[in-house]
C-alpha cells in the first residue's frame, strides 16, 4: 500500500509560538516556549511529551480554542484566530451529546455551521461504514462502548472533510485490544484520505507505529527536543512492528530524550 499524496492535506506552520496562562490566582503558567514548526500536508506527525508539557495547548490553538501569547499560527494561508472550518478535532474524552442519535452527534458541526444536513447525510453514513458502525446510526451514545463511541467522534471530526485532524490523546481511554484495533482503523483512514494529522500520544509505541514525524517535547515550558523523521513502510502493523528493522532504534532514540531528563530511568536501581 502506497502512503497518501498528501493531496487535500493542509499545511501547518507555527512560528515562535509562546503561551502563558494567567491563573486565577495572578500565577502565570509558561506552557509553551517559542515554538517553531512546520507540517508538510498529508503528513501524519505524533507528538509525545510528559504531562502537563503543553501539548494540548498546543492543540488548542490551532484549533483557534485557545489565544497565543506570542507568535503565529497558519493553516494554509491563513492566520488562525477562532476555529478554521477545514480542521478536525477529536480529543480523549469523546464529547458525543447523549440525547442525539449517532448519525445527528456526526452531523453537529454541518448544523453548527448551518450547512444544509440533506448534502451530508449520506457521507455520515459511509464514514460510520467504514469505521464498523454501519447499523448504528440511530442509537444513542449511552448503547454504545468507549471503542464505538470514539469511532463516532473521529465520523464526526471528519464530517466536512478537513484538511487538517487534531487528535488529543483519542484513544487513552480505551482497552488495549480496541485501541489496537483504532490505531490500524485510524492508519487506513489516513492512507485513505491522505489529510494532515497532529496526533498527541504519551505512548512512544503509538507514536512510532503512527507517524511520518515524531515530535518529542520537554517538559513545560514545552520545546521541541527532537523531531524525528520514522521512516518505515506502511501498512504498520502493531502486531508485527516491533520486528520491522529500525522500529526499535526509533524507540530507543525518543526514550534516551526522556532518560536524559529523568522523565523515564535507563535501568533498574536498586
Ligand atoms: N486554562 C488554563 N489555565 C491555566 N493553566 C493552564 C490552563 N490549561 C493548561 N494549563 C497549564 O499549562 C500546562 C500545560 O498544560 P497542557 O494541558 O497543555 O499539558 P499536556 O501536555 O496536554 O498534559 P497531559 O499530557 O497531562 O494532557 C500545565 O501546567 C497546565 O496546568
Ligand atoms: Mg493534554
Amino acid at each position: 500500500m502506497k502512503a497518501p499524496s498528501g493531496k487535500g492535506g493542509a499545511a501547518v506552520s507555527i512560528e515562535d509560538v509562546t503561551k502563558v496562562y494567567e491563573t486565577a490566582s495572578g500565577e502565570d503558567v509558561h506552557a509553551l516556549d517559542r515554538i517553531n514548526l512546520r507540517i508538510e500536508p498529508g503528513s501524519f506527525v505524533a507528538c509525545v511529551g510528559p504531562s502537563g508539557c503543553g501539548k494540548s495547548t498546543l492543540l488548542s490553538l490551532l484549533a483557534g480554542l485557545t489565544e497565543a501569547t506570542e507568535g503565529t499560527l497558519r493553516i494554509d494561508d491563513s492566520t488562525v484566530t477562532k476555529p478554521h472550518p477545514k480542521v478536525g478535532v477529536v480529543f480523549q474524552q469523546d464529547l458525543l451529546l447523549y440525547w442525539r442519535t449517532i448519525l445527528d452527534n456526526v452531523l453537529l458541526p454541518v448544523e453548527i455551521k448551518r450547512l444544509p444536513r440533506q448534502g451530508y447525510v449520506s457521507r455520515a453514513m459511509a464514514l460510520l461504514d467504514q469505521v464498523g458502525l454501519a447499523g448504528f446510526e440511530t442509537k444513542y451514545p449511552p448503547e454504545l462502548s468507549g471503542g464505538m463511541r470514539q469511532r463516532v467522534a473521529i465520523c464526526r471530526a471528519l464530517i466536512q472533510e478537513p484538511g487538517l485532524l487534531l487528535m488529543d490523546e483519542p484513544f487513552g481511554a480505551l482497552d488495549a485490544l480496541t485501541r489496537e484495533q483504532m490505531l490500524m482503523d485510524l492508519q487506513a483512514m489516513w492512507m485513505r484520505l491522505g489529510n494532515t494529522v497532529l496526533f498527541i500520544t504519551h505512548d512512544i509505541d503509538e507514536a512510532v507505529l503512527l507517524a511520518d514525524r515524531v515530535l518529542v517535547m520537554s517538559p513545560r515550558p514545552g520545546r521541541i527536543d527532537l523531531d524525528l523523521s520514522i521512516d518505515l513502510p506502511r501498512p504498520r502493523h502493531p502486531g508485527e512492528v516491533h520486528d520491522v528493522p529500525g522500529f526499535a532504534e526509533s524507540i530507543r532514540e525518543i526514550r534516551q530524550v526522556f532518560e536524559a531528563k529523568g522523565i523515564l530511568r535507563a535501568r533498574f536501581e536498586e
